[in-house]
């Protein structure tokens, strides 16, 4: 997500340790900095932010006040405002980023929208600036706080893992019967409330983010006490194989 990140704004400057990029006062020269760390899942389901905090004391002491750090990684909403009280002196942000991992590039440069969550006028006029200066105003802006941004992300990828899911049990009935599944997700796809996309011919949920963030989101509703029960049955499904029997 680096990379896509690094492909729409061109000229940057790059700190990650990890691949040999140690130079974190590189950022000191750039207005806005995006944070696109891993956050994996933790043995109890809940998304791992070590990265995302080890990142942030890393680079938030070398920022100035004129200078934003964008939360782009798939964090838990309120993380945001959390590190606004940990780092008080530092401008953040929200702006999940929506890309296939396999179209990439082509997602990175058209997004189908973007989405920016920022607690303060300064934060959303600074990120609101960088992207208008990259993609003008032809894309869809959806312009909120970081809560609200933070939530869109996990309730994107979660009806998308419900839309793959729910295309398996369309293909297994179909086989069952001896229906044809291409037509019907290409028609059911051409109604514009439903949508066409990959998700009706993927076969389970192989993209790794998917899964992650579903647990993750799942953990989250639990321990917010609201209803769960249509993503823990996705949930449940994902990982059955299609146990899918030809019809005679
Ligand atoms: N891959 C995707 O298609 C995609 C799409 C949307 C959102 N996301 C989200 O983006 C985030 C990153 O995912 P990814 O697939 O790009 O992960 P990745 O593992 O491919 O890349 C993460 C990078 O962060 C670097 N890193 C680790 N610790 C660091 C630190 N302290 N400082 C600086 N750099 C550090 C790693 O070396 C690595 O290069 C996750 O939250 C993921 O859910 C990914």
């Amino acid at each position: 997500m680096g990379q896509a990140t690094a492909l729409l704004f061109q000229d940057v400057a790059v700190y990650d340790p990890p691949k040999g990029h140690t130079d974190v006062a590189a950022l000191a020269r750039c207005p806005v900095s995006f944070v696109c760390v891993p956050t994996p899942t933790l043995s109890n389901g809940r998304c791992d932010l070590s990265f995302v905090y080890a990142a942030v004391s890393q680079v938030a002491p070398i920022l100035s006040d004129k200078q934003v750090l964008v939360i782009r990684s798939t964090v838990p909403p309120g993380t945001v405002r959390q590190l606004e009280e940990s780092f008080p002196n530092t401008h953040f942000a929200s702006n999940p980023e929506f890309l296939r991992a396999h179209r990439m590039a082509e997602d990175a440069l058209r997004p189908s929208r973007v989405v920016i969550g920022a607690d303060t006028v300064y934060s959303r006029q600074m990120l609101l600036k960088t992207y208008h200066s990259r993609l003008g105003r032809r894309v869809s802006y959806v312009v909120t706080d970081s809560v609200t941004a933070e939530f869109i992300k996990y309730a994107a990828n979660c009806f998308l893992a419900t839309k793959v899911t729910y295309a398996q049990e369309l293909r297994k009935a179909t086989r069952r019967i001896g229906a044809h599944y291409e037509d019907v997700v290409r028609a059911v796809g051409l109604d514009p409330r439903i949508g066409p996309g990959d998700e009706w011919f993927i076969d389970g949920l192989t993209d790794e983010c998917l899964p992650k963030d579903l647990e993750a989101f799942t953990s989250l509703l639990r321990s917010w006490g609201t209803d769960r029960r249509l993503l823990e049955t996705v949930r449940q499904l994902k990982d059955e194989a299609l146990p899918v029997r030809a019809a005679k």
